[in-house]
């Protein structure tokens, strides 16, 4: 038994910010921003948005795309850094906004791997049989933890949401997925203050927001992304040639670039949306995914290898058979 995409959805906040609208809250440029990471604009939540609600407009529109109700569902998996609350979890606010109801409901953590975390636990199910419907999202509301005075983040990140419904066959589908993680790596990208560490500052109004050193971050993301292609074609036995798509994270065009590289692939066969969305950590690679479904480029049958790199640091990727 193998798992299959049967649709996706996704949802972008209706408000855009462009990188000339930066230019006049911080000391940037756009030729820097567009240089450095590839990125034009992005999405910022509305005030009465949050993550949940993202996930959820992002959930109808893979519902409706898969042909499925809420009553169908019965495996909810949302991977954010955003989430709307300690608790209850996302996945359960999913669960309320869209009358889903009796069925496993989470959110993981693990920054911008949290959708192939929550993709790779949700094959498992599908493929052990104690799933057969399952809602997988990466939804994120970052714009709420910039520090959008600080120019070497703020330029950065974005918000939206994607999602996927994963439902049984026996034909792949979901060839394989592989996470890993190195928490030697932490202090190099994080949020500063959580539930058990630094709340009381938070709450005192200290200042501070996503904190990353950047240089340090890029250097690992390619070596650990091309040694993390190497070693998922070697566990599914496929040849790079073979890819018909690369659905990356959406952190930077110049990490992408050198993936697609490592993969002799042209541009042309990969999603690119980070100059529209910039990094939407979880939500950025179902959000590419559903964009080039729905435009026509990814086509029934072909072989999509999705990567991600994010804080931890945590990786993963996934082979699909779209
Ligand atoms: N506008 C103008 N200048 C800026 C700036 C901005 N928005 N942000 C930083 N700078 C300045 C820095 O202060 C620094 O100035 P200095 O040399 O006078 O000290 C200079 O630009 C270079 O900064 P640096 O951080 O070395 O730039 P970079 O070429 O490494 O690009 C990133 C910065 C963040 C775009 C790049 O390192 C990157 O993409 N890293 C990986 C990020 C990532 O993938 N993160 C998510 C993983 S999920």
């Amino acid at each position: 038994m193998y798992s299959r995409i049967a649709g996706t959805g996704s949802y972008l906040p209706a408000k855009v910010l462009t990188n000339a609208d930066l230019e006049t809250m911080v000391d940037t440029t756009d030729e820097w921003i567009r240089s450095r990471s590839g990125i034009e604009r992005r999405h910022v939540a509305a005030p009465e948005e949050s993550t949940s609600t993202l996930a959820a407009e992002a959930a109808r529109r893979a519902m409706q795309a898969a042909g499925v109700t809420a009553a169908d569902i019965d495996f909810v998996a949302v991977g954010t850094c955003t989430p709307d609350f300690i608790f209850p979890n996302v996945g359960t606010l999913v669960q309320r906004h869209l009358g889903i109801h009796d069925t496993p409901a989470f959110s993981i953590e693990t920054a911008c791997s949290s959708f192939m975390y929550s993709l790779s636990m949700a094959d498992k199910f599908i493929r052990l049989g104690e799933a057969k419907c399952a809602l997988v999202i990466g939804a994120e509301c970052l714009s709420r933890i910039v520090d959008w005075n600080d120019r070497s983040t703020a330029v950065l990140f974005g918000d939206g949401a994607g999602a996927v419904i994963l439902t049984p066959s026996e034909t792949p589908g979901i060839l394989t997925t592989l996470l890993s993680a190195d928490g030697q790596y932490s202090d190099l990208l994080y949020f500063p203050y959580g539930p058990s560490s630094g709340f009381d500052k938070l709450r005192a109004g200290a200042p501070g927001g996503i904190s990353m050193k950047g240089n340090e971050v890029f250097k690992v993301a390619v070596n650990t992304l091309s040694s993390l292609v190497d070693k998922t074609l070697a566990k599914a036995g496929v040849d790079k040639s073979e890819i018909d798509w690369l659905v990356p994270h959406q952190a930077n065009l110049r990490i992408i670039q050198a993936a697609a590289r490592k993969l002799d692939l042209p541009l042309e066969r990969v999603v690119i949306t980070v100059q529209d969305h910039g990094n939407t950590s979880s939500a950025s690679i179902p959000l590419a995914l559903d964009a080039a479904v729905r435009d026509g480029r990814i086509q029934r049958g072909q072989l999509l290898l999705l990567e991600t790199f994010g804080g931890g640091f945590t990786w993963g990727s996934a082979l699909v058979r779209y």
